[in-house]
C-alpha cells in the first residue's frame, strides 16, 4: 500500500477540490429536460479549462466518456446519453480529474424534483452511511471497520441492498490502488489503517436487492429488481483520531439548495410541515 506524505495530501486535496468544484458546476445546470451527454460535455470542458483531464475518458482503453451519469436503477458507470432528464429521476454524477498527476474521484446523487419520500430516504441513509465509514478510516482501525459500518447502517438497520460486486478503493498516481473498499465486512477484519493512506470510500445502495449486473454495453451496472440506487463516494486521507475528507460537499450542496429544480432534505421537511399544518397526511 502506498502512504502519502503530507505535501502529497496537500497535492491530492487540489484535485478532489477539482471534482468537488465540477460537481457543483453540475448542480447548477441539473433540471428536467437536460440530456446527461450535455453535462459530460460540460464536465471534459470545465476539467480542462482548470489545467487537469478527465480520468475516465479511455480508462482500461474503453471507457467512452468523462463521466459517469447513473440514472435511476443504474447503479455506477452509467454512461451519459442523449436522454433527457424528468421530474422524480434520481441522478449519480462520478467524476475523475488527474490534475498535477494526482487523481481526485468521487460521486453525489441528485434528485431532479420531487422522487418520493422513499427514495429521499434511501438518498439520505446512503450520505449518512459514508460518513459512518469515513469515522471509521482512522489510523489503527481496519479496511472491515469501514465496511462493517456502512453495512450495519444500510443493510442490518434499514433493510437496504448493499451491492457486493463493486468496492471503495486506494487512490493516489492511479485511480485504483490497493487496498480495495467494500461496503461490507467484519470488524476487525482486513488491512490495517495508517497514516498517510487515501481512499476512495463510496457506499452503492440498492431500495431492494443486493444484486446487479452489467448492461451488453459492457459497462452500465442496474440494479437487478430494477428499483433505484444510490452512490455517494469522497476522498479522504487516514488520520490519527480522525480522517482528513479531502473532496468538499459543502459547495456542491450550497448550489444544490440554490437550484429549485434538485429536491433536498430541507424541501422534503418544508413539504411535510406544510402537509402536517393543512392537516394533510
Ligand atoms: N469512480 C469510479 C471508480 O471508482 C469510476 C471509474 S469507472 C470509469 O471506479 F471507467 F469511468 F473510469
Ligand atoms: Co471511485
Amino acid at each position: 500500500m502506498i502512504y502519502k506524505t503530507d505535501e502529497q495530501v496537500e497535492l491530492m486535496r487540489k484535485s478532489a477540490r477539482l471534482v468537488s468544484k465540477t460537481l457543483a458546476e453540475v448542480a447548477k445546470i441539473l433540471k428536467p429536460g437536460i440530456d446527461t451527454l450535455s453535462i459530460d460535455k460540460m464536465i471534459g470542458e470545465f476539467i480542462h479549462d482548470h489545467k487537469a483531464v478527465p480520468s475516465f475518458l479511455n480508462y482500461q482503453g474503453s471507457y467512452p466518456f468523462n463521466s459517469c451519469i447513473s440514472v435511476n436503477d443504474v447503479v455506477v458507470h452509467g454512461f451519459p446519453t442523449k436522454k433527457e432528464l424528468k421530474e422524480g429521476d434520481i441522478v449519480s454524477v462520478d467524476i475523475g480529474v488527474i490534475l498535477n498527476d494526482w487523481h481526485g474521484d468521487h460521486a453525489y446523487t441528485f434528485a431532479i424534483g420531487d422522487p418520493g419520500p422513499e427514495v429521499m430516504q434511501l438518498i439520505q441513509v446512503t450520505k449518512e452511511s459514508l460518513y459512518k465509514g469515513i469515522e471509521k478510516a482512522v489510523a489503527g482501525n481496519r479496511v472491515g471497520d469501514i465496511g462493517f459500518a456502512i453495512w450495519e447502517y444500510t443493510e442490518k438497520n434499514h433493510g437496504y441492498g448493499v451491492v457486493r460486486d463493486l468496492v471503495g478503493h486506494g487512490l493516489g498516481r492511479n485511480m485504483h490502488e490497493a487496498p480495495q473498499v467494500p461496503n461490507y465486512g467484519k470488524r476487525g477484519s482486513g488491512s490495517k489503517l495508517k497514516e498517510g493512506l487515501t481512499l476512495a470510500i463510496e457506499p452503492m445502495i440498492n431500495m431492494g436487492t443486493r444484486e446487479v449486473f452489467t448492461d451488453k454495453d459492457g459497462w452500465t451496472v442496474r440494479t437487478k429488481d430494477g428499483k433505484p440506487s444510490v452512490h455517494f463516494e469522497h476522498d479522504v486521507c487516514v488520520k490519527k483520531g480522525t480522517a482528513d475528507i479531502l473532496s468538499d460537499y459543502s459547495i456542491i450542496e450550497k448550489v444544490e439548495e440554490e437550484n429549485e429544480n434538485l429536491f433536498t432534505m430541507a424541501d422534503r421537511d418544508a413539504f411535510a410541515k406544510a402537509s402536517a399544518s393543512k392537516g394533510i397526511s
